[in-house]
């Protein structure tokens, strides 16, 4: 398929818009430190005591079946409810995001989030558990919308790419550090935890902070008609004082989006499916590799195959450090060689690794006792090799491309459905994933990799290459001249009057 040489507009890289990248990707390390610290803190004995001692009392029972030790609806609806209030409220920040600002939209996100936090830390009993994941849930679901899309919009476009990624580095950066968190908290006693949870109000703080510095950025106040604000704003971000030519086309979108009233109706026309089912079943897509299985469950998964506390948060390290640093091979060549080819060498290498996973697990771990050691250590490898491809693959793209394939009038609308539908299958996973492994067992492995296979597909027939298309000219590069999606564009508007 095409790509696209971008056009290149004026720009440097200043101090200022580095900041601006660095602190708006805090969104990204706040939601990654709430993904990360849910798994370990429910491995955690004094945590299961004071909450869920029915539980522990189960978890000590070593002749317990091995894949079912864990499956308890209320201790997964601890990590899920976090989803739930997230999927809801990215719907109101959508809104935000419009009316008020990407700015103040992710100044509403870090509140809530040290709101979050602090019930969290306090809890005493388990609605006041819940209350602090539902704060932490509406943080995530405020900056899940904002950030991508901030980061996207002041991007030059020739970077886009890999500022966008920006977002996803910082999560994956969050879930080490709260993987590296709990493997020290869980030597505290009793209280380690308390510490684990409230922890959360550091990246909090910092993205408070940072959205005061970060500028709001130039498409929004467009759309609120704040033109001179618009230009000084790209001038800054740019660190250039002629952007004129940026500047044009930048408000040709922008009026374009200005005459639709009703963003979410627009949505549901025919010539918005391509981006509405593009940017929909991405989520599902990523949600389905069964990454959070891994992520949310790593120690607990560690855990089932045999390794002891310790062990087993020291494993869900070593696959946190594979994440962050296979993060950056995304950042390097996302803009050089395209989503397309990171996301299908990257589904091949998923496919592999998690069909050896389940072959593994069937033919070595029973319903009771371990894995030896060594199949123990070629299991590690192998969800290694795992998360390093969605590292550089459906983790980063799962939140670039629903960002650069709308156009302005729908773009945060359309992107809010997807934040939603991620936060749902993230549920849906978060929720059912230890049940599903007590009634699959490795079998689980293989339901994940007919989905990989399904993505592949999905990438090879229906995904056009969004690299350095730019925004306004996404119906003419991308839909019309795909084979698939250009039955869903009016005929009569040739060339379309967008760009
Ligand atoms: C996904 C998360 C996942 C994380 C892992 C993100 O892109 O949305 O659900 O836990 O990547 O790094």
């Amino acid at each position: 398929m095409t790509s696209y040489e971008p056009q290149i507009y004026n720009s440097k890289i200043t101090g200022y818009v580095f900041a601006c990248w660095i602190l708006a990707a805090f969104g990204g390390l706040m939601f990654g430190y709430d993904i990360g610290i849910s798994g370990g803190v429910t491995g955690m004995d004094d945590f299961l005591i004071k909450f869920f001692p029915k539980i522990h009392e189960r978890k000590l029972h070593a002749s317990e079946n091995n894949y079912c030790k864990y499956d308890d609806q209320m201790l997964q609806l601890f990590t899920s409810s976090l989803y739930l209030a997230a999927l809801v409220s990215s719907f109101f920040a959508s809104k935000a995001c419009t009316v008020l600002g990407r700015k103040p939209t992710i100044l509403m996100a870090s509140t809530f989030f040290i709101a979050g936090a602090i019930f969290s830390a306090a809890a005493e009993a388990k609605w006041m558990l819940i209350l602090g994941r539902i704060l932490f849930g509406v943080g995530v679901g405020f900056g899940n919308e904002a950030v991508p899309l901030f980061l996207t919009e002041i991007a030059p476009i020739q970077h886009r790419g890999a500022v966008n990624v920006l977002f996803q580095l910082f999560v994956t950066i969050g879930i080490l550090i709260a993987n590296l968190v709990n493997y020290a908290t869980g030597m505290i006693h009793p209280n380690g935890w308390r510490i684990s949870l409230g922890l959360a109000a550091v990246p909090g703080a910092i993205l408070f902070i940072g959205s005061l510095i970060i500028t709001e950025t130039p498409p929004n106040l467009l759309e609120r008609g704040k033109v001179t604000e618009a230009k000084e704003a790209l001038k800054k971000i740019r660190g250039v004082e002629d952007v004129e030519e940026e500047f044009e086309q930048i408000v040709a979108a922008a009026e374009q989006g200005k005459l639709v009233k009703k963003p979410f109706r627009k949505l549901f026309l025919k010539s918005a499916f391509p981006a509405l089912f593009i940017s929909n079943i991405i989520q599902v897509f990523q949600q389905f590799t069964g990454i959070n299985a891994i992520m949310f469950y790593a120690p607990v998964l560690f855990q089932t195959l045999g390794f002891k506390t310790d062990a087993s948060l020291l494993s869900s390290v070593i696959t946190g450090l594979v994440n962050v640093g296979s993060t950056f091979v995304a950042v390097f060549l996302v803009d050089k060689f395209g989503r397309r080819k990171l996301l299908l060498q990257a589904s091949v290498q998923m496919f592999i690794s998690q069909v050896a996973i389940g072959a593994i697990l069937l033919t070595h771990l029973k319903d009771s006792g371990t894995l030896d050691k060594g199949m123990a250590a070629l299991v590690v490898i192998l969800v290694c090799t795992f998360v390093m491809s969605f590292a550089w693959s459906w983790g980063p793209m799962g939140w670039l491309i629903p960002s650069e394939i709308y156009p302005i009038e729908t773009r945060s609308s359309g992107f809010a459905v997807a934040v939603s539908t991620n936060m749902v299958f993230t549920f849906v996973i978060a929720q059912a994933f230890l049940s599903m492994m007590c009634h699959l067992k490795a079998y689980i492995f293989f339901f994940f990799s007919a989905w990989i296979l399904a993505m592949g597909l999905f990438v090879v027939f229906l995904l056009p290459e969004t690299k350095g298309v730019p925004i306004h000219l996404v119906e003419e590069r991308l839909w019309r001249q795909h084979p698939v999606w250009k039955k869903f564009m009016p005929s009569t508007d040739h060339g379309n009057g967008m760009a």
